[in-house]
């Protein structure tokens, strides 16, 4: 008997992954593996998720494990695993710590399903694309991070609540690096189809991009411990929606540049076209000089952590 199902691996069973593997399992569209270190933590959440199917009405089957076994033939892995920054620690020592893990999964995901589309969102996350994208040997294709998607459902959460319009018709763009130096573009942000350069005065929009960029710090100094995970698992589930339906959407992901934008050889945020076979197409857009300016001054803080990758020894020099 052949598998019919299709199967998703999310590894990291922590707030993202978990929940992520929920909104994936609710949409029914293929088998959800859950992956841990911790023992009996992917387990007991996957056999939860899996009695809620009976109530929900999905029959997606959720396993979760501490190996690689099961997650045999993926057709997409989600990696979430990885710790986030506790007082004390610079952002180097995170990026070590994190690039140890995703590294040491990549190789697990790799020898299990070489033929995966990998959608890395361990922080920080374009040095992690960047480190998996190099360690699985894929072509960029099938290696993708994402942050576009959830600082651009930021920005439009934002636009909605100050003109008081429906999220629905709030269409946002948000460029670059996960980071502080991300990129959002208000005018390629639109309220049905109206850029909202015409609807707000420049200062309420600065405000609006700056709380935007502030986004997963505004979360964390609100929770004190842990990070956002609700609006993350909604972005990460739409990417995988755009490639397990082969829906083609437009959305920003975090995309290895080969000369795009006048960037080469770099994980960045750029507009990217999602479909069956992973990363179809990087849409160049017209920027304006601060525009391009902003870009790259995002594209030099990632390729700062690359650099401490390459110093030691994670990245080819
Ligand atoms: N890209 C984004 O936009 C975005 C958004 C939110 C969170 N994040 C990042 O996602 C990551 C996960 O966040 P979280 O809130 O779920 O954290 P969490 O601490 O709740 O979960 C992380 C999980 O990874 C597991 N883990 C550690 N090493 C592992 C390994 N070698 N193999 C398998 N699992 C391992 C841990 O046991 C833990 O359960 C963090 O790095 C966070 O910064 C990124």
């Amino acid at each position: 008997m052949g598998r019919t199902r299709r199967k998703i691996t999310v590894v990291g069973a922590g707030f993202v992954g978990s929940t992520t593997a929920q909104r994936l399992a609710e949409r029914d569209y293929a088998d959800i593996v859950l992956v841990d270190i911790i023992e009996g933590m992917p387990q007991g959440k996957a056999l939860d998720l899996l009695e809620a199917g009976p109530v929900e009405r999905y029959d997606a089957r959720v396993i979760g494990t501490n190996g690689y076994a099961e997650t045999a033939g993926s057709d997409i892995v989600v990696i979430t695993s990885g710790v986030a920054r506790k007082p004390g620690m610079s952002r180097d020592d995170l990026l070590l710590t994190n690039a140890k893990i995703v590294g040491d999964v990549t190789r697990s995901v790799v020898a299990a399903s070489p033929e995966a589309i990998i959608i890395v969102v361990s922080n920080p996350l374009d040095a992690m694309a960047q480190l998996a994208h190099h360690v699985s040997g894929f072509p960029r294709e099938r290696v993708i991070g994402m942050a576009g998607v959830l600082d651009s459902a930021r920005f439009r959460t934002f636009i909605a609540m100050e003109l008081n319009v429906s999220v629905e018709d709030v269409t946002a763009f948000v460029l670059g690096g996960h980071g502080d130096t991300m990129v959002p573009l208000p005018r390629y942000s639109t309220v049905a189809g109206i850029p909202i350069t015409e609807l707000l005065p420049p200062e309420r929009i600065q405000a609006l991009v700056e709380r935007t960029a502030n986004g997963g710090a505004e979360i964390v100094s609100l929770l004190k411990t842990g990070s956002a995970y609700y609006a993350p698992s909604s972005s990460i589930a739409t990417m995988v929606d755009a490639i397990m339906l082969d829906k083609r959407r437009i959305l920003p992901c975090a995309a290895y540049l080969q000369g795009e934008y006048g960037i080469d050889g770099l994980y960045v945020g750029v507009p990217c076209k999602l479909g069956a076979s992973g990363l179809e197409e990087i849409i160049q857009i017209t920027l304006t000089e601060a525009e391009a300016a902003a870009l790259q001054r995002s594209a030099a803080a990632v390729r700062d952590l690359a650099n401490v990758l390459r110093q030691n020894g994670l990245l080819p020099a």
